[in-house]
């Protein structure tokens, strides 16, 4: 890759009037919060999106202090449709704001035979609909101006419907296919986009969920997973998985799918369906 195409230099000797402010939604704790103090150490003026408004100013004055960033607190309940209308205003007209990090989100513990429909709808609202929602708020005006980034905080669940987390593995893969085609839309256009598969990573996310993580003890660091995903920021990996060692497995599912699409010839059934009659 060359600088060109790297409109985010690390902010070493970086003109700071070109550094874009960065919008991380779930930046109350764990990995948002994670994001927020790396991109301010960077340099990067913030706004932090979460419904903690206290916890978002003791982490905004925080970061103002040690870092000499500005940073804005926008309270919302992403899945609550006017908070949400905020959000997407703020990333329209704020033409500060130059990163998206779609983090905010949330596990349930149980299957679909414990899980209720209100549940089920609110899972899916903040994992799917609020992130693309603000992708599309943001986008055009990244678009227009030939630069931007977003990123989607997805999972490894997303790729193990072994897990027995149906509907919160079904959200994060949404949100791996929408940055994959997003990445696709957008970056000849000069955006890039990036999903982030964290595995098991020691935040709050288990807590809230209901789901005892006491016995997991190989869960990893935040600070470890947010460093890591940044690597791949800073390499504009279109897709980045911190805790898969061997890059070369990701690249052979990736071939693999590629195979599989050629092999999809979309106007006779294959054999193996045709009828008797
Ligand atoms: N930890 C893991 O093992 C793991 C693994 C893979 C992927 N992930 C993904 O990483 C992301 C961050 O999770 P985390 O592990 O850092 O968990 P976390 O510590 O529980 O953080 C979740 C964040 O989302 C915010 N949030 C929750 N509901 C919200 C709502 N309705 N509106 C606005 N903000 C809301 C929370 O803030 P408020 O409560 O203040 O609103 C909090 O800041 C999630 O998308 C999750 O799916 C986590």
């Amino acid at each position: 890759m060359t600088d060109i195409i790297k409109p985010f230099p690390p902010s070493e000797g970086n003109d700071m009037a070109t550094v874009p402010a960065v919008l991380i939604t779930g930046a109350s704790s764990g990995i948002g919060a994670t994001y927020a103090d790396r991109f301010a150490r960077r340099g990067h003026d913030l706004v932090l999106v979460a419904r903690d408004k206290a916890r978002l100013e003791t982490l905004a004055a925080r970061l103002r202090a040690e870092c000499q960033v500005a940073v804005d607190v926008l309270q919302a309940d992403l899945t609550k449709p006017s908070d949400l209308a905020a959000v997407e205003a703020r990333l329209r007209d704020d033409t500060r704001i130059g990163i998206l990090i779609n983090n905010a989100g949330a596990a349930q513990s149980g299957g679909i035979l414990q899980q209720t429909a209100d549940s089920i709808e609110t899972l899916i609202a903040l994992n799917t609909t609020a992130p693309t929602r603000l992708a599309a708020a943001v986008a055009p005006r990244f678009a227009q101006s030939g630069s931007g980034a977003i990123v989607n905080i997805s999972s490894v669940v997303g790729l193990a419907p072994e897990f027995g987390m149906s509907i919160y593995g079904a959200t994060k893969v949404f949100g791996q296919f929408l940055s994959q085609g997003l990445s696709q839309e957008l970056s000849p256009r000069g955006v890039y986009v990036q999903a982030v598969l964290p595995a098991g990573t020691r935040t709050e996310i288990w807590e809230r969920a209901g789901i005892d993580a006491s016995g997991m003890s190989d869960l990893m660091d935040v600070g470890e997973l947010v460093d890591a995903a940044l690597v791949g920021f800073d390499n504009r990996e279109p897709v980045t998985i911190p805790p898969l060692h061997d890059a070369r497995r990701w690249e052979a599912l990736e071939s693999a799918r590629m195979v599989l699409l050629s092999e999809i010839q979309q106007a006779h059934a294959a054999e193996r369906y045709l009828s008797a009659a």
